[in-house]
């Protein structure tokens, strides 16, 4: 094990699970059903609020505090900003806030550039450990495993966060809340969204996107995301961080992919099952393009302190 976890770390960064039909021992399966095309009007419909709501976590906190961060906060018309936490260091910035043109409450999570998300990921000092059971009860005894890294920084905002979003469903009278985040954020709105979905009343529709997602547990955490938290996640051509951490080391995404197949700015396919070598995942280790995870994704949208007005965290 030891010797692996020192391979692990020596890999570069773009080194991906399919390579050499690298196993180990790990159970993971990768799915290989066909693609179905979305249009440009379909993506835009389902992920077009999450994707602005996401590049709005880039800004400043004082920026989106008074909602004056610009184009990202212009684009997305009538929000009224609830809550923010995380201090945009160690603790990564995240907002809520009420988008009153989809009504719901929207949580984003701010993310990172792909060189410090990249390090992280390859971090061997940050491994898959138990999902904190106390958290989430229902989990119990289900074997679930996520990345320490991930969980450490999710732990650090949830309490304040679930605060704040009953406080903001009970405010609004809304029924509905649209997590959301690219990148890291991406990573730390899988378990935020798990954690709310949990814990609000059923009758509120919980939705879950990210973009640049990296993989965040093991196959049982992404069987659980599935079951009871699904997430949709874009994948941009060849953006090698939704695939690390490797699957030779245990990871597994959940489903609900929706993978960018080139740059013309129209052509995406939605992916089936988990992994599917259709989509990231069969991507080829000599066209790993690290300046896909930025973007853009789609209408234009990229990720990072580039789009805010005052270019700053
Ligand atoms: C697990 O979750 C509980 C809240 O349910 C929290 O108090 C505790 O600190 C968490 N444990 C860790 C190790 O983060």
């Amino acid at each position: 094990m030891l010797s692996l976890i020192c391979l692990a770390t020596l890999l570069p960064s773009v080194l991906s699970a399919p390579i050499f039909g690298l196993s180990l021992g790990s159970d993971t399966e990768a799915a290989t059903g066909a693609t179905t095309a979305l249009s440009l009007a379909d993506v835009e419909t389902s992920l077009s609020r999450p994707a602005k709501f996401a590049r709005v976590a880039y800004c400043s906190t004082p920026s989106i505090t008074s909602w004056t961060c610009g184009e990202p906060c212009k684009s997305l018309g009538q929000v009224k900003f609830l809550q923010s936490g995380g201090d945009e260091g160690l603790i990564p910035l995240y907002f809520i806030a009420h988008d009153l043109t989809d009504e719901s409450i929207v949580v984003a999570h701010e993310g990172t550039d792909s060189k410090n998300i990249l390090s992280i990921l390859n971090d061997a000092k940050f491994g898959l450990v138990d999902l904190n059971v106390t958290r989430f009860p229902e989990s119990a005894g289900k074997g679930i495993k996520v990345h320490s890294g991930f969980q450490q920084t999710f732990e650090r905002t949830a309490d304040g966060l679930l605060a704040g979003v009953l406080k903001g469903l009970e405010d609004t009278g809304v029924k509905k809340v649209s997590v959301t985040g690219h990148s890291l954020g991406a990573a730390v709105a899988t378990m935020t969204g798990a954690f709310i979905k949990s814990k609000v009343d059923p009758s509120v529709e919980v939705t879950v996107t990210g973009f640049g997602l990296p993989r965040g547990g093991n196959q049982e955490w992404a069987d659980f995301l599935d079951q009871n938290s699904p997430v949709t996640f874009m994948t941009n051509q060849n953006d090698p961080v939704p695939n690390v951490p490797p699957r030779f080391l245990g990871f597994q995404h959940s489903g609900g992919e929706v993978h960018i197949v080139d740059d013309s700015q129209n052509n995406f396919v939605e992916c089936p099952g988990q992994d599917n070598e259709n989509c990231a995942q069969g991507n080829s280790l000599l066209k790993t393009s690290v300046s896909n995870h930025k973007g853009p994704y789609f209408d234009d949208i990229s990720f990072g302190h580039s789009a805010c007005p005052d270019g700053a965290a």
